[in-house]
This record gives structure tokens, sequence and C-alpha cells, in this order.
């Protein structure tokens, strides 16, 4: 019994003592090798998915390495659903970029700022310093051997009238926040006195265009903050607090097999939250929304008091512009870039451009999921490339094109682990592979648990398991900043 408490207390030491080393680490990076001219420069466009599991795995003894993104972070996006509300801080699913590059091999140029423009037959990206703070250089070219276009995509609109001026999106930190405080905004403005029925009404009606994972999670999370929060900290409105979500398929969540998405039905139905399957949006106005049912051929107005937007995803200016300057033989997919099996952007010259993510047309879902391994693929093709000079020496003697010698090299393959989306009252559903779906409570702690273990850091899992325990014990900040 002695020894084993001595075991113990020894553990226990050298585990504090782990721990504190590793907080000493990430507190204080080493020296980084310098800008190297004689090796190759890689340039990344994004901080996403895709990018950023690139950035992580990449040996940058190898390179010189450039990223560039308006977004000087990397965000969890799988988590933002939860942000809406305030279950978890926005900051604690951020992390700076910044924290990242700093523990690479090599000094990393992090540039913040937008790449506007790429040339592809001369190797070079336009970016332009896009924050409100500029300095009197704001427009910079960078020289790049090889390019990877991770920028993601920006929310589908369909040309539909009046979303962009009056819907708000769920894809970025900003669009969080602006949703968290237009949701507080509508409930003090229905608890304003003296204000009409009818105007309770449509401001406490929040409304959800797009049953795909975002719209129902956003739902979802919506649900909770009304039975949690709303309940008793608005007592005087919160009856009349009401969640739609208008979807313009037959059914939400299409890309998950029939039972969950029964399931997912049902547990809104109990929720009391309205789903309106076969319902387009066809135009948002400033106070409310048209829309057309399919099945009954009639349009309706439905007021709304928040209206979120989460149609899915359509391609970027830069991705449009990059895909308009290749070859349209190859180049013939309106969602994204066209890509091989080893990533290269098909089309672009002696193979220097790679896209990943969102941004590409490929066989796969575009699903953060997809976008990390494609990034992770890809660090491990730099790898092999900048070790294997004397093969590649050969077969260009060869004859061998740039695109012949990647070729060589093992292609990205992809192997789903699985979907999991959050439908509300802690309850959650999954889709593993081997046929397996499961979805109740235990699934929501899964969801949980695989979340966490998925977030980037140690430093965003610590935030986010406060986040969690801080909500269970005190409930959500009610407080508009
Ligand atoms: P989505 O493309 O999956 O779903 C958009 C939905 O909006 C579709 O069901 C579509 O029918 C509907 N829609 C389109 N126009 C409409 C209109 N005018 N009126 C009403 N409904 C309309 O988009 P989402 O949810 O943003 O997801 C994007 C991608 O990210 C997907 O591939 C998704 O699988 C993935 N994702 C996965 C998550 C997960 O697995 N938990 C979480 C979030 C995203």
């Amino acid at each position: 019994f002695k020894w084993t408490k001595r075991i113990l207390k020894g553990g226990v030491v050298i585990g504090l003592g782990v721990l504190a080393w590793t907080v000493y680490e990430l507190r204080h990076p080493m020296p980084q090798f310098e800008w190297d001219p004689k090796k190759k420069t890689i340039a990344i466009l994004g901080t996403g998915w895709g990018s950023v599991s690139l950035l992580k795995d990449l040996d940058t003894e190898n390179y010189n390495v450039v990223l560039v993104s308006p977004r000087a972070y990397f965000l969890f996006t799988p988590l933002l659903p939860s942000c809406t509300v305030g279950t978890i801080e926005l900051r604690s699913i951020m992390q700076p970029i910044r924290f990242l590059t700093r523990f690479k091999k090599r000094e990393i140029l992090f540039i913040e700022g937008n790449c506007t423009k790429v040339d592809p037959d001369s190797q070079v990206i336009t970016v332009e310093d896009s924050s409100q703070v500029t300095g009197d250089v704001s427009v910079t070219n960078i020289k790049y051997d090889y390019l990877v276009v991770g920028v993601g995509a920006e929310n589908a609109t369909f040309g539909i009238p009046g979303v962009k001026e009056h819907a708000s999106f769920l894809k970025e930190a900003w669009d969080a926040r602006r949703i968290r405080t237009q949701l507080l905004d509508c409930l003090e403005s229905a608890a304003f006195p003296n204000q009409t029925d009818s105007e309770k009404e449509r401001l406490l009606h929040m409304v959800v265009v797009g049953g795909g994972p975002t719209g129902v999670e956003y739902a979802a999370e919506l649900h909770d903050f009304l039975n949690q929060d709303i309940t008793t900290w608005y007592p005087e409105v919160a009856g009349k607090f009401k969640i739609t979500l208008v979807e313009a398929t037959p059914h939400v969540l299409g890309m998950f097999p029939p039972d969950l998405i029964a399931y997912t039905e049902k547990t809104f139905a109990e929720n009391k939250v309205d789903i309106r399957n076969n319902t387009a949006v066809k135009e948002v106005r400033q106070k409310e929304i048209v829309v057309f049912n399919r099945d009954k051929q009639t349009s309706e107005t439905i007021p709304y008091g928040l209206l979120v937007w989460a149609t899915g995803n359509a391609p970027r200016p830069l991705v449009v512009d990059l895909i308009a300057q290749l070859p349209k033989d190859v180049q013939n997919q309106r969602r994204g870039l066209v890509t091989d099996d080893w990533l290269v952007v098909k089309g672009s010259p002696r193979g220097s451009i790679f896209a990943l993510g969102d941004c590409s047309a490929t066989k796969w879902a575009p699903t953060a999921q997809v976008a990390s391994r494609q990034g992770a693929y890809l660090a491990n093709l730099f790898g092999h490339l900048a070790t294997m000079k004397r093969e590649k020496a050969k077969l260009e003697d060869e004859g061998k094109s740039p695109v012949d010698v990647i070729h060589t090299l093992p292609p990205f393959v992809y192997t789903h682990m699985g979907s999991l989306a959050y439908v509300g009252g802690e309850k959650a559903i999954a889709d593993l592979p081997g046929n397996i779906h499961i979805g109740g409570m235990l699934t929501f702690y899964f969801w949980r648990s695989a979340y966490l273990s998925n977030l980037f850091t140690l430093r965003n899992r610590t935030l986010v398991a406060f986040d969690w325990m801080k909500c269970k014990i005190f409930g959500r900040d009610i407080s508009r900043e």
C-alpha cells in the first residue's frame, strides 16, 4: 500500500512536471531557420481546414512558405453554431495562426490580406491588405514555385433577391457574433413596453433557411437557448419564441441515411421546431420572406425577426477568376477548381497549382474532414517532392513533365470516418462507417468528445471544455455587446 501511494505521488509529480514543461514550451518557441533563396517557395492561400492542416504537417526545412489569408486565425467551424447563442465563446474556437507558424522549423511569411489575383503563367500572386487599418503599402506581389489554393467558398444565395441585404450567414466568426447580437436585440425589442402582439411574434420568429447540417445545428442550438435560458430570463416573451426551418427538398439533412433523417425530424417536432420541407425561399424582404411550397404549389409570406441563411457554398471570385484563366475543357465545373487525384489543378502550367477543400470540385462532399485529410496528404506529397531530387532529374531527362513526376507518387485516397450532427435537447446523430447509425443522448456525448478531441490545440480544448461547464453551471451570457 505504501509503495502504491509512493508510485501514485511520483506519477502526479511527473504529470505536473510534463504539463508545466508543455505550457512553458508553448509560450517560448525556439529560434527558426531563416528564409532560404535556394529553396522552393510554396504559397498557401487560406487559413481554413485544408491550408492549416497542410501547414501543420509540412516539413518547412525543405521549403520557404508564404501564407496568405484575410483571417489571421484558424476557426473550428463545426462548433460555430454553438457560438451564436453563447454555449461556447467565439475565442475558444479560434486559434491565432501565428501560434502555429511560430512553431515551424523555418520562418513563415504570414500576410494578413486578400489574394486578389493569381497569374498562373508567371507564377505570381497579388495580395491586398484588406483590413481597416493599412500602412503606406497595401498591395504586394509574391512569386511562387507551388501555389496551394485553400480559400474555401462563400455563401450560396442563388441570386435570390434580398438575401445579401437582410439575411445573416453562418460561415465566419463575425457571422456568429452578428447573429448573437441580433438574437438578443430581437428579444429585448420584443420585451419593449407596449409592443403589439403581432410585432412581438415577428421579432421572436427565428427563421433558418437551408436544412443542411449548418441550418439543423443552428436551429438545435436556438432550441436549447430557448429552453434553458430564454424561458428563465425573458418569461414575459418566451411563450411567443418560435423557430422555423425552411428546406427546399423533401427532407432535411439530405446527406444522412433515412433513419437518421426521420430521427432528426421527430426530435425537431418534439422540440417544437417547425420544419417546412419542400418549401423554397424565393425572396427576402426586410421583415418577411416569400416562400413557395412545392407540394401545395402556393406562395406565402412569413414574417421574421432574425433570418439565418445556410443554403451551402458558392465559389469565391478569386476561384472564378482562376478557373477563367485555365483551359475550359478541363476546368468545366462551376462549383470550384477541378483537380486530379494528386490535388493538382487540371490545366495549371507545370502542375504548379494545387487546390484543396471547399474551393475544389471533387467527388467528395465539401466538408472539414475531407479538407483536413487533403492538407495532410499535400504535406506528405511536398515532403516526397523535396527528397526525390535524383529521381526527378532522371524522369525529367526522360522527357517527363512536372505533373508526370507528381503522378509517380501515391494519389490522395479518402476514407470517410463518419458524419455527426447535433439536433438539440442534448441529442445528436452519427452516421458511422460499417453502416452504423445512432442517435440520442449517448451520441451527444460521443459528438462532444469527438469535437473536443478534434479541436486543434490543447488551448482550444481547455477553453471549449470550460465553456461547456460554464454554460451548464451558470447558463448562457445574455448581455448584448
Ligand atoms: P448544404 O449544402 O449541406 O445544405 C443546404 C440546404 O439548403 C440544402 O438542403 C438545400 O436544399 C437547401 N436550400 C437551398 N436553397 C434553398 C432555398 N432557396 N430555400 C430553402 N432551402 C434551400 O449546406 P451546409 O449545411 O452549409 O453545409 C455545407 C457543407 O458542409 C456540406 O457538405 C455539409 O455536409 C458540410 N457540413 C457538415 C457538417 C457536419 O457533418 N456536422 C456541419 C456543417 C457543414
